[in-house]
């Protein structure tokens, strides 16, 4: 299979043994799969964004330094998975697909401002035709609505595309926002029609689960 993961920064960011173990797991499903990784920008690129707003930057200056943050977490992985990932990462769909070529893991972060590393990735599945797209995010799963905020709010075992962007269209859009997958990725979902897994990045072997079509966290097809 073709397999693009989109793991998020703050599930790859400060826990070295969770990160260590997705590094593992990466080279176990490298042996059977072709595996494409982009990486977020987690707790790192919120407090830098958030010190820059504060500073008055505009949001596309933001997103320019969210970008920045990816790459390092980009080049982070990189580095914990040695020989078995393509030595730098790409800077665009194209490039990650010219690097797979060399028939290793490839990682990269952000590409263009606007979005974030769930649009890159959703982008990037439906660019290499792959086979599952995996969203390792902060949460269990995508809800009805913010469960942090919301107490009945409800866990979706399967959703559509569409419900999706309904669920995400009730946002707020913004550099560092927090939310299951930004307004481009659904939609991109949607055209693709790449199956995707959203699961809990805290837990590394999700990742398993959902390459071997076991219920876990939100399908979305
Ligand atoms: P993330 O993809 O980490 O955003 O990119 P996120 O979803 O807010 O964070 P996680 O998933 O909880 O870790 C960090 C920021 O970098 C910018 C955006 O501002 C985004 O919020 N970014 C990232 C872009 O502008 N373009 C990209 O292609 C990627």
């Amino acid at each position: 299979m073709t397999l693009v993961l989109s793991i998020g920064g703050s599930v790859v960011g400060g826990d070295q043994d969770r990160f260590l173990e997705y590094a593992e797991i990466l080279q176990r499903l490298a042996s059977d799969h072709t595996v494409f990784v982009v990486v977020g920008g987690g707790e790192t690129a919120r407090d830098y964004i958030s010190r820059a707003r504060m500073w008055g930057a505009d949001e596309t200056f933001c997103d320019l330094i969210g970008i920045a943050v990816t790459r390092l977490n980009a080049r982070l992985l990189i580095a914990a998975l040695g020989n078995h990932a393509y030595p730098v990462p790409p800077e665009t769909q194209e490039d990650a697909t010219v690097a797979a070529l060399s028939g290793r893991i490839v990682v990269m972060g952000g590409t263009v401002p606007g979005h974030t590393t769930d649009a890159v990735a959703a982008i990037l599945a439906e660019f290499v035709h792959a086979d599952l797209m995996i969203n390792a995010t902060s949460t269990d799963g995508i809800y009805t609505s913010d469960p942090k905020k919301d107490p009945d709010a409800v866990k979706l075992d399967k959703i559509s595309p569409r419900r999706l962007i309904e669920i995400i269209a009730g946002s707020k859009m913004e550099a560092g926002a927090n939310l299951p997958l930004d307004m481009l990725a659904a939609k991109v979902i949607e055209r693709s029609g790449v199956p995707t897994v959203v699961v809990d990045g805290r837990r590394p072997q999700s990742l398993f689960d959902a390459v071997r079509g076991k219920p876990v966290g939100t399908r979305v097809q």
